[in-house]
């Protein structure tokens, strides 16, 4: 079956509905908080020409990514990135993050580009698009991007460590790398990532023990102090 991946725009406006409930659906199963999206959010990025969606020959939605932007226009993030159930592992996503990468590049060329995530996926792709792992330092400072993780059952994870960890990883793309890169050429970065494929797996299965270690040992402290229940333990889905 052929999908077509484009630039979404007015005559997708239908779509945004059920862009939204399948990335609360997926949120919900991996047990993530950033899950809410707004229709009308979504609608006014496919208006603006600042979303790419994935369609079936027949009209049938197969998956989604937006671009929103940071600190003035220096940073782009690609985000609320969604493809539907029966149409993954296919190089679907591949797709759309490539042609989410390339709207970026092209609507803010100066701009660096980066994502948060938990999802090995999304780390291979971005890897291969050239986006490098780097502390959340270096991402965007705009208070309105991180008021965006308040939703997500590990914020405080986020904000015990003063904003330095999380179950998420930053990567971040920045052009100017593309200068340096001419004058000191490497080798691909697919096969770069290849190599540390699995130290990536094993990292984030560390930092989810370490984080959550600690986050299960406060809710016990929390616990002592109050006769509320325990959750349940969080496990991370990359
Ligand atoms: C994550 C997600 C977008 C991947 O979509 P997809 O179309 O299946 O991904 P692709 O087929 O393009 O796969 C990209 C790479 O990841 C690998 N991959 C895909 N799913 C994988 C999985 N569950 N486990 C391990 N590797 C996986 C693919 O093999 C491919 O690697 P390769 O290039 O070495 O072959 C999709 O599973 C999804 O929508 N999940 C729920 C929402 C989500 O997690 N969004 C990301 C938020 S940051």
């Amino acid at each position: 079956m052929e999908i077509i991946v484009q630039v979404a725009g007015e005559q997708h406006l239908e779509y945004a509905q059920e862009i939204c409930r399948q990335i609360e659906e997926s949120a919900k199963a991996r047990g993530t908080g950033i899950a809410k999206r707004d229709p009308e959010y979504i609608k006014q990025k496919m208006r603006e020409g600042k979303a790419i969606i994935a369609l079936t020959e027949t009209g049938i939605f197969a998956g989604f990514c937006y671009i929103e932007t940071w600190s003035h226009g220096n940073y782009v993030a690609n985000s609320g990135l969604i493809v539907s159930p029966e149409f993954r592992k296919h190089g679907l996503a591949k797709k759309i993050k490539e042609q989410a990468f390339n709207l970026s590049r092209e609507k803010y060329p100066n701009a660096k580009i980066f994502g948060l995530t938990t999802s090995l996926p999304v780390m291979k792709i971005n890897s291969e698009l050239g986006y490098k792992p780097v502390t959340f330092s270096e991402l965007t400072d705009d208070e309105a991007f991180w008021k965006g993780c308040q939703s997500c059952v590990n914020y405080d994870i986020l904000t015990r460590t003063n904003r330095k960890h999380c179950l998420c990883t930053g990567m971040l793309y920045d052009p100017k790398w593309e200068e340096e890169k001419k004058k000191n050429p490497e080798p691909e970065a697919k096969k770069t990532f290849k190599l540390k494929e699995k130290i990536y797996e094993r990292w984030l299965r560390f930092k989810a023990f370490v984080l959550l270690k600690d986050k299960d040992k406060n809710n016990d402290k929390k616990q002592n102090n109050s006769t509320v229940a325990k959750p349940e333990p969080q496990t991370v889905n990359a």
